[in-house]
């Protein structure tokens, strides 16, 4: 048996076992709904400058900064659909093997792959929201023929209900985030850097807190010589098919022979 298969069944098995797993996701598991990293090579930030993110800049210059962002993330990204590392997240958590999903991703690909325990930790690029009176709004309802969008409530400024550089993390997040580090036995990573502060603390958090981490990596991360228990190096769809394979097949042969 291969290293890879060892460690899967090593990873099926503490899943298993687990009575409260976290997964715990980058912009590694959207890479292959076609959404290119923030890092690395093809990476965003190699292409675009991350200031396009910083509020401060956005209210400067909201025309600027939303014509990119519209190419961004909603001309190019707004028609990802998820994978099969997202769908089968949600097929855990419909079997009860997950209970909470913090991603840092902004693409609602957890959502449309049907997991209901979602925290996005970084906001949402599928709503809008109102400047002035706070209103929100489905992205899919609002044009962007005409830029920067405006609201229909109140003709305020629209902005992407994600979190620039500079603004604060939502609070619901926020709370399930530590709420998730405190009592998860098992944190499962997905293609994250660990990068960025304050999202890369929780696996940390956890770590100490007693979870196994179970980490899927085409690379090493910051994480992988540090809290890392069980490392399955390897595209998220892959790694996430062979533990969905070793998870759910069990019960499976049961059912053929007949034994439930
Ligand atoms: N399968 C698994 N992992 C992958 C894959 C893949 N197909 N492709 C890339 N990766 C890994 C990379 O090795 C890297 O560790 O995914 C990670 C992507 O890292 P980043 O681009 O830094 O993304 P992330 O860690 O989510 O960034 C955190 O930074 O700019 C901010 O707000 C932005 O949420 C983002 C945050």
């Amino acid at each position: 048996m291969t290293v890879i298969n060892i460690n899967i069944q090593k990873a099926a098995e503490v899943l298993r076992r687990s009575n409260f797993t976290t997964a715990y996701t980058g912009a590694g598991i959207s890479v292959e709904s076609g959404i290119p990293p923030f890092r690395g090579e093809g990476g965003l930030w190699t292409k675009y400058d991350p200031n396009l993110l910083d509020i401060d800049h956005f209210m400067e210059d909201p025309l600027r900064a939303w014509t990119i962002i519209k190419e961004i993330f909603y001309d190019y990204f707004g028609k990802a659909k998820p994978n099969r590392a997202h769908l089968i997240l949600a097929e855990m958590e419909k079997r009860g093997l997950l209970r909470r999903t913090i991603t840092q991703n902004i693409d609602n690909l957890h959502q449309e792959a049907g997991c209901q325990h979602v925290y996005d930790f970084h906001g949402n690029s599928k709503r809008l929201v109102c400047l002035s009176c706070f209103s929100y709004f489905p992205a899919a309802e609002v044009s962007l023929d005409h830029l920067p969008p405006t609201c229909r409530m109140c003709g305020g400024l629209l902005k992407p209900d994600f979190v620039f550089f500079g603004e604060g993390i939502p609070h619901i997040a926020m709370s399930a985030a530590y709420e998730a580090a405190t009592v998860s036995d098992v944190f499962l990573i997905v293609g994250t850097t660990g990068e960025v502060m304050p999202a890369n603390q929780f696996p940390l958090m956890a770590k100490d807190n007693g979870a196994t981490v179970i980490e899927i990596n085409l690379h090493e991360s910051n994480y992988t010589p540090v809290v890392t228990d069980i490392f399955l190096k390897g595209k998220a769809t892959e790694m996430m098919e062979l533990l969905g394979n070793a998870l759910f097949a069990p019960a499976l042969e049961n059912d053929q022979d007949g034994v439930n």
